[in-house]
């Protein structure tokens, strides 16, 4: 058991392994002279950590190290243990630093941008909306903007959102939360009262606010704050590479048997509640957590299958597999191409939605769940101050234009000959020559390397190590951005990169970045 904060030991004292690094933008970029601090699972040794750790009985806090004090700024950043490259420019797959140094942006910052970095049609277009109405509430006005740009992403997102109606946020977490909300209120307004549970999936992530990460099941990014949150049932996540029920990843269904009873799983939850579940949310292809893995064929309509059945409305997370990343406009598109995909109830999107280029989320919910509100209490209970903030939606606009004109979702799927995609997939393929990686898998743009340190019996590095980090940071040192994260295995264990550039990325660039990451990996061996 980690350190205890917050008191005696009790129930509702948090193990907490000091200063762990959950973010793995944090571990790529740590270059401090202890290096990043790990989660083990086991005490923090704390020595080197003595000047700025709690402690239980004399709970105050130390005057931090003086690395620590050199490193610090009136920002609080995510990391007082490591100096931070301070980025001044950038320019298609470019960012610069203060001092020059150019990076490659391998991993589209955390999946966000998708249409290149310093795009100025669209500072454009946020220069025009602010000199033209920069905000007003929403509790009074409607825009332009917003009912344009709903309108847009309606018809973006598919005939099956057809006369739905978009909530505009400013980020996926706020999305996530919004999307809870409105799912607990359709069940309450079309009779359902005692619905307010939401079913989730271990290993996922779905946001750093306390709603989105009572849902969430990314281990290391809850673990603190576990005492604070609500939470409902989380099932099993298909995992193929490390399948629960075949072990071997290597079904000669690819899986399909395994899918129906990771499904079973959910419906077996959904009896569980004895008819309280309002929803269940997902990501149609996991994103950081697992890093890029694939769901077998048939578990989505399963699952999609099973809520209909059940009343329970299908949340689709696409806040990092929206917009394009994965080569179809949704992710939740690729799978019963027949049906034109799985038809989600309440679909979540952000990151790609405005490339970075303002703070934006969108939940778009079908017209079942808009007719049963408007319908009934004619009022959605929630709203923030800045949702449809009119600059971050004339960036939105703007960005979706760059995407159609650009052709961009086609840039970005793998399986089509020439495109950015296809190059990203052939390109990383190679690395599977390596001792060191067990996996590569994804679709479209977004990518999953996955290190082991046994490649027959697939065993993980120890955490301890941070295989990953280290990867990620000789990386950097090369001019290249990826995003590292540990915990695939079980949470605490496994290594991984995900692969996200934006889809104005070249054949050649991506041939440089899997040149880096190559030697990068054999570096850290
Ligand atoms: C699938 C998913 N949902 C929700 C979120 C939270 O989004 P944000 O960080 O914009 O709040 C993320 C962030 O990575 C995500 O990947």
């Amino acid at each position: 058991m980690g350190r205890v904060i917050g008191g005696p030991e009790s129930e509702a004292a948090i193990a907490f392994p000091l200063c762990t690094s959950v973010d793995p933008v944090v571990q790529a970029f740590d270059s401090s002279p202890q290096g990043p601090q790990r989660y083990t699972g086991e005490p923090n040794p704390g020595t080197a950590l003595t000047g700025s750790c709690f402690d239980q009985h004399n709970p105050r806090v130390t005057e931090p190290t003086l690395t620590q004090q050199q490193l610090r700024t009136p920002v609080l950043r995510r990391s007082f243990r490591k100096p931070y490259p301070v980025a001044v420019r950038g320019e298609g797959v470019y960012v610069w630093d203060g001092d020059g140094k150019r990076y490659l942006d391998f991993s589209g910052s955390a999946a966000v941008n998708f249409i290149g970095h310093g795009v100025r049609e669209i500072a454009d277009a946020m220069a025009e909306q602010a000199r033209q109405l920069e905000f007003v509430h929403t509790s009074q006005f409607t825009t332009p903007v917003a009912e344009e740009f709903a309108q847009e992403l309606l018809d973006f997102a598919g005939e099956h959102f057809r006369g739905g109606a978009v909530y505009f946020t400013c980020g996926g977490s706020e999305s996530v939360e919004t999307a809870l909300k409105l799912a607990r209120q359709y069940q309450v307004e079309i009779g359902q009262k005692n619905r307010h549970q939401i079913l989730s999936r271990q290993q996922s992530y779905h946001g750093a606010t306390l709603g989105a990460l009572a849902v969430s099941g990314n281990k290391k990014r809850r673990e603190i704050y576990l005492p604070m949150v609500r939470e409902f049932e989380h099932v099993g996540i298909p995992y193929c590479y490390r399948c629960a029920f075949c072990r071997t990843g290597d079904c000669t269904d690819s899986c399909y048997n395994c899918g129906q009873q990771y499904a079973a799983e959910l419906e077996r939850a959904i009896r569980a509640a004895n008819g309280e579940a309002a929803g269940f949310i997902f990501e149609p292809m996991s994103g950081a957590t697992l890093g890029a893995v694939t769901p077998p064929p048939g578990y989505l309509q399963a699952i999609a299958e099973i809520c209909r059945r059940h009343g329970v409305l299908l949340i689709a997370d696409e806040v990092m597999t929206g917009m394009g990343r994965t080569g179809r406009n949704f992710a939740v598109e690729h799978f019963a191409v027949e049906h034109g995909g799985i038809a989600p109830d309440i679909l979540i999107t952000a990151k790609g939605l405005s490339s970075g280029y303002a703070p934006l989320g969108a939940v778009i919910a079908s017209k079942r769940v808009v007719d049963g509100i408007a319908a009934c209490s004619g009022a959605f209970l929630h709203g923030f101050t800045y949702n449809a903030h009119p600059v971050s939606l004339a960036a939105g606009r703007a960005v979706l234009r760059r995407v159609r004109s650009l052709n961009l979702v086609r840039a970005a799927d793998s399986e089509v000959t020439g495109t950015a995609g296809a190059a990203l997939k052939i390109a990383l393929e190679s690395l599977r020559d390596l001792e060191a990686v067990g996996d590569v898998r994804g679709l479209g743009l977004l990518w999953g390397v996955e290190f082991v340190a046994d490649k027959k019996t697939k065993a993980p590095f120890a955490p301890e190590k941070n295989f990953a980090g280290l990867v990620g940071q000789a990386c950097l040192r090369r001019g290249l951005l990826v995003y590292p994260m540990q915990g695939c295995v079980d949470g605490v264990a496994g290594d991984h990169l995900l692969i996200a550039p934006p889809a104005v990325i070249t054949a050649e660039q991506v041939g440089w970045a899997v040149e880096q990451i190559h030697g990068a990996v054999k570096e850290s061996t």
